[in-house]
């Protein structure tokens, strides 16, 4: 799905025109994958738009520069009130916004420390990413010939854009083969998340997914869906998964900010279940929309209305 530009992005303390939001091509970040970022949606409420999980994105995204030791100028609250400005001047939504923090045009080699540090949040007019809205049919994916990054490789805590050279031999893998997305495991063979998704298993009523140790990014969704089935009385085991868990679960679904809560049909062909949206799996997703489309209480806190006046609604 081609960008669709909105008026502004906002760069380091500023709204710029869309058009001016440009890098060097030898700027570090160009040269050695050197930035971290965040995808956060923001959806249609009855009562306006509204932004998920907005705080504990922008947190993440302070991690992830903690990881890499980039020192940010602006702090956890001012990027939570920016990314809320952007939102409000652009009036698109729902959209999806991008926080980036890179490493700049500086000097020339691996060393780091001495690029600029930039910030950018970008956002814009955004659909459904896996499957379709809602729908119960479900993703065929396939288990990926690469693995995960190994724990003392890349640190996968950090979403970092070098992070996804491998999500990209993972998605890739999977489309030429005819599937939409691949399941990674991690350096140990054991199951670790999509390209760009954590994943869940249901077996016998309980769900599953890997603990942070299986090289999984910890997702924010996750979280979500975590807390959404502990109100439902549904325990949830974080716990190694061995692949074969895959083949003989009742109920397979991917969480994720693009993904949202996309049901699995097949896995390397084997059927998931039924082949359709299990009972798990459509109750968890019935809260996740209920809350997010501003049906349902927000009782976790998780939505920050955007005072826009007037929007374009795709
Ligand atoms: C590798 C990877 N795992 C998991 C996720 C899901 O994380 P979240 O729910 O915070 O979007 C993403 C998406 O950002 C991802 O890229």
């Amino acid at each position: 799905m081609a960008i669709k530009a909105s008026d502004f992005v906002w760069n380091n303390g500023h709204l710029v025109p869309w058009d001016d939001a440009k890098i060097h091509v030898m700027a570090h970040v160009v040269n050695y994958g050197s930035s971290v970022f965040e995808g956060i949606r923001c959806y249609q409420t009855p009562k306006g738009p509204a932004i998920f999980r907005l705080r504990d994105h922008t947190l993440r995204l302070l991690q992830s520069c903690k990881i890499y030791r980039i020192d940010l100028d602006f702090t956890l609250d001012e990027l939570c009130q920016a990314t809320v400005e952007l939102v409000t001047a652009n009036k698109v939504s729902p959209c999806y916004i991008r926080p980036i923090v890179l490493r700049g045009y500086g000097q020339v080699g691996v060393n780091p420390f001495n690029s600029p540090i930039e910030v950018y949040i970008a956002n814009y007019e955004w659909g459904k990413y896996l499957g379709s809205a809602d729908s119960d049919d479900g993703v065929d994916v396939c288990v990926s010939s690469w693995t995960r990054l190994a724990p003392n490789t890349m640190p996968t805590m950090a979403k970092a854009g070098a992070n996804y050279m491998n999500s990209q031999l993972i998605k890739m893998e999977a489309i030429v083969n005819g599937y939409s997305e691949g399941i990674a495991l991690d350096v140990n063979g054991y199951v670790s998340e999509g390209s760009g998704e954590n994943i869940f298993i249901v077996h016998k009523d309980r769900i599953y997914t890997p603990p942070l140790g299986n090289s999984v990014l910890p997702g924010i969704t996750r979280n979500s869906v975590i807390h959404i089935a502990q109100e439902l009385d549904i325990p949830v085991i974080e716990q190694i998964i061995p692949r074969e868990m895959l083949y003989i679960a009742d109920e397979l679904f991917f969480s994720g900010t693009a993904a949202e809560i996309t049901p699995i049909r097949s896995v390397d062909k084997i059927t998931v279940g039924h082949g359709i949206a299990g009972p798990i799996t459509k109750a968890v997703r019935r809260q996740f929309y209920g809350i997010v489309n501003g049906t349902a209480e927000d009782r976790f806190n998780w939505m920050t209305p955007v005072p826009v006046k007037q929007t374009v609604t795709v």
